[in-house]
């Protein structure tokens, strides 16, 4: 195992300078509140989202299901936990069976009276680039101003094109630049 460090964007949105359209969702989509029993499956489409991605080395946790059961309790189980700003999408088009597919997850939540922060956004790899991601940011960020954030922040690897230009396109600025140190694998010659 070697030391790398990851360069991370806090990345920030104010609802005063920004208009947050309603999102939409294709026939068969449909977005599912929190609720405590959807905590597994958050951690599931969590895991799966993330599994292969560049944040499963920068967090180990991400790579592993039981990872993300952990962190889903610890997220759901914080006093600052914001439920309107936590959503699944569910695929089940007209006349299969339920539960159908869960395919996206986000979490919120609040980290001062005014400022939200958005935890995990992951969309698993068959459903991406449909639209469904900057729907649910959109869904997230339309139930942290229900609960009287005025803004809020989350924290990107700064290689990750798609989140990162999926947070610009929704109006998100950059703030500030952090480097994150993480344990990795070294891949060893022979
Ligand atoms: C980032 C992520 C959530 C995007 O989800 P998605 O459903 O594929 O995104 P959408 O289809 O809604 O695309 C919205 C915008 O994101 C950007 N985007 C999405 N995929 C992209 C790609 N492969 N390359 C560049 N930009 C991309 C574009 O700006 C796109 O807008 P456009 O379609 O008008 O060009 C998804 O790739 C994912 O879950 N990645 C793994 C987990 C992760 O890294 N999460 C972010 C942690 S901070």
């Amino acid at each position: 195992m070697g030391l790398s460090y990851f360069r991370r964007f806090r990345m920030e949105i104010d609802f005063e300078t920004v208009d947050l359209p309603e999102p939409t969702l294709a026939e068969g989509f449909r977005f599912l509140n929190w609720h405590p029993s959807l905590q597994g499956r958050h951690a599931f489409v969590k895991f799966e989202s993330f599994r292969s991605e560049i944040d499963s080395r920068v967090f180990r946790c991400l790579g592993e299901y039981s990872g993300c059961q952990r962190l889903m309790g610890e997220i759901a189980g914080q006093r600052s936990f914001i439920p309107q700003s936590t959503w699944l999408i569910n695929y089940c088009p007209e006349g299969e069976s339920e539960p159908g597919v869960d395919c996206g997850t986000i979490q919120g939540l609040a980290q001062g009276r005014v400022l939200g922060s958005i935890q995990n956004v992951g969309i698993v790899p068959d459903f991406r680039g449909l639209g469904l991601g900057r729907a649910i940011v959109l869904q997230s960020l339309i139930g942290f101003r229900k609960s009287g954030m005025r803004r809020v922040y989350l924290e990107v690897t700064a290689d990750n094109s798609p989140a990162v230009q999926l947070y610009r396109s929704l109006g998100f600025r950059l703030m500030r630049t952090m480097y994150k140190a993480a344990e990795v694998e070294v891949a060893q010659v022979c």
